[in-house]
C-alpha cells in the first residue's frame, strides 16, 4: 500500500492507504494528495475545492515525485501563480498519488478569496 508523508512546519505525518478504500470527498482527484489528506482528517487548505483554480494545495514534493500522475496543462497554468515555486511543486488536488510520496506544504499559500486579491467571487474587478 503507498504511503505518503505530509511536512508541516518541519512536523510530518505519514499514512498508508488502500486506494480503493479511500472515501472519496469530492474534493480534487480521486486518489490525491489532497483526497488523501482529507481522508486521514489532514488539514491542507483546499480553497476551490480541488477544482485548479486557486493555489492554496500546492505542495513541494520531496521524494517519490514519479510515483504522482503526470502534470496536466491545467494544473501547470494554475502552478505558475503559486507562490514559492519550485521545480518539485505540484497542486495536492491534481497529484494522484501511485506509490510513496513525501511532500511538504509551504508555510504560505497564495488565497485570493481569503486575502482580498485578485479574486472576488461574484464579482469582476474594473
Ligand atoms: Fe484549489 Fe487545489 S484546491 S487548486
Amino acid at each position: 500500500m503507498p504511503k505518503v508523508t505530509f511536512i508541516f512546519s518541519g512536523a510530518e505525518t505519514t499514512v498508508e492507504f488502500d486506494r480503493a478504500a479511500l472515501q472519496y470527498r469530492r474534493h480534487g482527484e480521486p486518489g490525491s494528495l489532497l483526497d488523501v489528506a482529507l481522508n486521514y482528517g489532514i488539514p491542507l487548505e483546499h480553497v476551490c475545492g480541488g477544482n485548479a483554480a486557486c493555489t492554496t494545495c500546492h505542495v513541494i514534493v520531496r521524494r517519490g515525485m514519479s510515483n504522482l500522475s503526470e502534470m496536466q496543462d491545467e494544473e501547470s497554468d494554475r502552478l505558475d501563480t503559486a507562490w514559492d515555486l519550485t521545480p518539485d511543486s505540484r497542486l495536492a488536488c491534481q497529484a494522484i498519488v501511485n506509490g510513496d510520496v513525501v511532500c511538504e506544504v509551504p508555510a504560505y499559500t497564495r488565497n485570493y478569496v481569503g486575502e482580498g486579491g485578485d479574486i472576488e467571487l461574484g464579482k469582476r474587478k474594473p
